[in-house]
């Protein structure tokens, strides 16, 4: 597997505080790779900092071979870098429609409607109803539906599934995996069984730094610093 992303001795914080020792990652192109790790271990800065929201402090980061760690956010998001953040996702305030209507921007991206509809059909059925409104897994697929529309080419997924029954977690890894077939995808998990049976590449960071890097099936719980 040729990696798309690579993030080599990237270090990052907030303030005085570095939280990311030199983090280095390989993500695979077209595939999962699941991030995984305890409370604070430095996950959710990982993808920020992908998505060019944290800056990094040293290290690199390349995306197919160019070095794009001086890259804004603005520009990732156009080179089709796309981060659903860690339950932020939607606009609470605004309808379902107009939350769909703010991630489709342009022809190509509305012309996939009926994707959002297709793969969400409670959505087609709440279009008036604010996001706010919606349950804990409408929103999340609220949230999936700007994927669906915009359709990046590196998804950076920050627990989709964080407080979900495991049904509607179980569609939404579903929608994951399709989307891994012309994707490369990023993901941050809180079920771990899931998350191991969806990625193709596991990594485990713990207090900024990467402790095992190596395929779900290697990954044999005990030692490793996964207890949340
Ligand atoms: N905006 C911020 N300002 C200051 N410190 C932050 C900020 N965001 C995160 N941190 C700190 O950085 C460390 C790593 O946080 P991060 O959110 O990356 O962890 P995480 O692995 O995603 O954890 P969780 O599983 O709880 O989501 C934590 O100690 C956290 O308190
Ligand atoms: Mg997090």
């Amino acid at each position: 597997m040729s990696a798309d992303l690579v993030l080599t001795g990237l270090r990052a914080g907030y303030g005085a505080v570095e939280v990311l020792h030199g983090v280095d990652l390989a993500v695979p192109a077209k595939a999962v790779t699941a991030l995984l790790g305890r409370n604070g271990a430095g996950k959710s800065t990982t993808l920020a900092a992908v998505a060019g929201l944290v800056p990094a402090r040293a290290g690199s980061m390349t995306w197919r071979g160019e070095d794009i760690t001086g890259w804004s956010t603005r520009r990732r998001s156009q080179e089709g870098v796309l981060l659903v953040p860690e339950r932020r996702g939607v606009f609470p305030d605004l309808t379902v429609r107009d939350n769909l209507a703010v991630f489709a921007v342009d022809d190509a991206e509305r012309a996939r409607m009926n994707d959002v509809f297709a793969a969400f059909p409670v959505l087609e059925s709440r279009l008036d109803q604010r996001a706010g409104s919606l349950s804990g897994g409408e929103q999340q697929m609220l949230a999936m539906s700007r994927v669906l529309l915009q359709r990046p080419q590196l998804l950076l997924l920050d627990e989709v599934s964080f407080g979900l029954a495991p049904q509607v977690t179980a569609l939404l890894l579903h929608v994951v995996a399709e989307l891994a077939r012309d994707c490369t995808v990023l993901l941050v998990e809180q079920y771990i069984e899931d998350a191991l049976r969806l990625a193709d590449v596991v990594y485990v960071l713990d207090r900024g730094t990467v402790v095992f890097a190596g395929e779900p099936g290697e990954l044999r719980g005990g030692s490793l610093p996964l207890a949340r």
